[in-house]
């Protein structure tokens, strides 16, 4: 051996296939608000998950490199892509940031069992799932601050004014209390609790709802500048309780938030409905989570109250539930 490059070579062909997986998220309290600098806070949910697998071709030509992503019928040559693909721009920038000019021929397979345009962080958990394979793949395993860093660039071509909290908390997945420019902190839950979710099935999209509260908040200021430094309060609040473990406010906080989100014009009829229907089964508080319009909402309740408000979303009209516990060691993701 000692021939430098072309060891590497030898030993990327050997190389079995990679997988990395991202968990999707929720926000507690403070979305849209978030992009205005206020505080959110996001935990990650690990029933659900984004998968890509980086398996060698070396039957290929190197430097081919096929993205293959069959829940959006996507089997398409990297370089046939353009750059503001999603997936094509996370392995570019994956790429460009390890500094691989000369990938080995590759295919790189991406699944996910998040629903997409649910406010569930589908596209950053895809991305950071990329990006973790493939620089793992190629040797260059990259640490979680870089992973985050490069998700938000794709985030960016998701929607032009992220705040970065999905990338965030979906890269360490962990509960992160997230505010624009200032250090992320990740925190302990003191005493854990039970949310359960409920997907009205509407997809819409995070970047027209944003862009939509925007030309609201540019028409009317000060009411948005209102309702965002509210909205910040009850996340600064609902903080505070979950870190002293005092969680008992906290569905009156979510409550509150849900009136807010209304109020900015984000929530929908299908997710009104649906707060109202967790609500009136014993949930503790409810609000829409993600950025609105359709997607998904989030209940409080007692562990033993979950099935029940979980089988009343249904028949309110949620197309799907999850029972998640929020605590700090979500373990592992299977
Ligand atoms: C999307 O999960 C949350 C929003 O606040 C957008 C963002 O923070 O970039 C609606």
């Amino acid at each position: 051996l000692g021939n430098g490059g072309s060891d590497r070579f030898l030993y990327l062909l050997a190389m079995p296939a990679i997988f990395a997986k991202a968990p999707g998220k929720i926000i507690l309290l403070g979305e849209h608000a978030v992009v205005y600098g206020q505080p959110a806070i996001a935990v990650p949910v690990n029933q659900v998950q984004a998968k890509a697998m980086v398996t060698p071709n070396p039957q290929n030509q190197p430097g081919l490199i096929i993205l293959d992503a069959p829940q959006i019928h996507l089997l398409a040559d990297l370089n046939g892509l353009p750059s503001n693909h999603p997936l094509a721009a996370a392995v570019r920038l994956t790429l460009a940031h390890i500094g691989a000019a000369h990938p080995p021929a590759l295919t790189i397979r991406v699944t996910s069992t998040i629903p997409i345009a649910g406010g569930l962080g589908s596209g950053a958990a895809v991305s950071v799932a990329i990006i973790r394979a493939l620089s793992d793949y190629l040797g260059s395993p990259l640490p979680d601050d870089q992973v985050s860093g490069l998700a938000y660039e794709v985030e960016k071509i998701h929607h032009t004014h992220p705040s970065g909290v999905d990338n965030t908390v979906i890269t360490r997945a962990k509960p992160v209390y997230f505010q624009k420019g200032l250090p992320i902190e990740v925190f302990d839950i003191r005493t854990p609790f039970t949310i359960v979710i409920g997907d009205t099935g509407v997809a819409a999209q995070t970047s027209d709802v944003v862009q939509d509260v925007r030309c609201r908040y540019e028409s009317e200021p000060e009411k948005y500048a209102r309702i965002f430094n509210s909205i910040g309060e009850l996340t600064c609040l609902a903080y505070h309780a979950i870190t002293d473990g005092e969680n008992h406010g906290l569905g009156g906080m979510m409550n509150a938030n849900h009136e807010l989100l209304v109020e900015m014009g984000v929530s929908s009829p299908e997710l009104n409905a649906l707060v109202q229907a967790a609500r009136q089964a014993g949930a503790a508080g409810a609000k829409l989570s993600g950025a609105g319009r359709g997607g998904n909402m989030i209940a409080l309740v007692n562990p033993e109250h979950a099935e029940t408000v979980s089988a009343a979303l249904k028949t309110a009209g949620a197309v799907n539930t999850i029972i998640t516990t929020i605590q700090t060691q979500i373990g592992m993701i299977e």
